[in-house]
């Protein structure tokens, strides 16, 4: 097992990486308060881990609320059930909320965990890629809005990550590549030399190779610790792990939610700002072309979806956390391994770009 920390003062938290960390109660026990535990979880994940979870809380008083399965359900109303279940159980200030799932059951049990009795704590067990590489760690917590994703929500850290790489196994090969995305983001971003050896060692992760897999678990979480102990607020910094996102949330809202997968949206969102970067003559064609290679290789999507204008991505886009002042700021590459956030790029280049960048119908 590895262990990471997000360096948060006295809100640190360690992330635990490893096979078999589900049964084990050493990990999780240190971080509880008190005698209640409700474990969330969803209908695919619950069959598959929740047994395997309860045998670290074994002696606690704990209870299960399983959630349907999709990034539609990721709604106050889903959340709704939590907190009913919670007060239905008379479960107080001291109680902790485990997280066994994806990144939309750590996403609307973190945001539970903030808003019950105006915050208590929580653990993420993440069972996805996705998951284990980015929305675990950093304590953002949301649900989505019919006009926005991602758009009710709140900062609120969790007490410990167990990232049970055994869980990957059952993990369907659509839902993998999506958590690929956001590998590649960081190596992207931050950190080329993660990028070459992304780049040598795809054929390793897509045959879910154990020690490629860990590594890049491993060093993503690293990536995103630094950043979110640089600036846990986004006041800076980590503004840039949303490379991609700004269309990928475009494109998630205007499909509907659950039709392009996150990660497949993060992708080509990442493809598009590679592209509008080589336009306004931050980024060299080799790079882009090596961009979307890598992101092809993977499985991804590089283009926006055709059933999406070009009009209608932009109105999308505006609805966005990174607007200041009616200005969108997009993250953008100024170099492979180097993304900047800025609103000094041209509105026609990106219109241009949004224009180009769509699936052929
Ligand atoms: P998800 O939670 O929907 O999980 C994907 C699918 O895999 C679901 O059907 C799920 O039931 C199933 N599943 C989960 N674990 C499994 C396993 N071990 N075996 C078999 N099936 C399993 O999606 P995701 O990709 O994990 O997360 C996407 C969500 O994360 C989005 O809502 C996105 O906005 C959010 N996100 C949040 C952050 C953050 O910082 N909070 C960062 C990135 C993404
Ligand atoms: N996934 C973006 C962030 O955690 O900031």
């Amino acid at each position: 097992m590895k262990t990471l920390e997000v360096d948060l003062g006295h809100r640190a938290y360690p992330i635990h990486i490893g096979s078999g960390l589900l049964p084990l109660p050493d990990l999780i026990r240190p971080h509880l308060e008190g005698r209640n535990v409700m474990v969330v979880t969803n209908e695919t994940v619950g069959p598959l881990y929740l047994a395997r979870q309860m045998q670290a809380l074994a002696g606690y008083d704990t209870a299960t609320v399983v959630l349907p399965d999709g990034e539609e359900h990721k709604t106050l109303e889903t959340m709704g059930r939590i907190i009913t279940a919670l007060l239905t159980r008379r479960f107080d200030r001291q109680c902790t909320l485990v997280a066994l799932g994806g990144g939309v059951v750590g996403d609307i049990t973190g945001f539970a965990a903030a808003c019950y009795q105006r915050g208590v704590n929580y653990i993420q067990v993440p069972t996805t890629l996705l998951a284990q590489v980015d929305s675990s760690v950093g304590g953002k917590t949301a649900v989505n809005h019919p006009l926005g994703k991602n758009m009710i929500g709140a900062f609120h850290q969790p007490r410990c990550v167990v990232a049970d790489t055994d869980t990957l196994a059952t993990l369907p090969d659509r839902e993998y590549r999506a958590g690929l995305a956001e590998v590649i983001k960081y190596g992207l971003i931050r950190d080329p030399e993660f990028f070459l050896w992304i780049e040598e060692h795809l054929g390793d992760l897509l045959a879910r190779d154990p020690v490629a897999q860990t590594q890049a678990i491993e060093r993503s979480c690293r990536n995103k610790a630094e950043i979110v102990a640089a600036d846990e607020r986004e006041t800076g910094p980590r503004a840039l792990l949303n490379l991609g996102h700004t269309f990928g949330h475009a494109i998630e809202t205007g499909l509907g939610y659950g039709v392009w997968l996150h990660g497949e949206a993060v992708a080509a969102g990442m493809c598009l700002a590679a592209r509008l970067s080589a336009r306004l003559g931050w980024l060299d064609g080799t790079a882009v072309e090596r961009i979307e290679s890598l992101v092809r290789r993977a499985g991804l999507p590089v283009r926006a979806p055709a059933a999406l204008s070009a009009a209608e991505m932009r109105d999308l886009m505006a609805v966005d956390k990174k607007v200041r002042g009616g200005a969108l700021r997009l993250v953008l590459l100024e170099d492979m391994g180097k993304a900047i956030v800025t609103r000094g790029y041209d509105a026609a280049a990106l219109d241009l770009t949004l224009a180009e960048c769509r699936a052929a119908r």
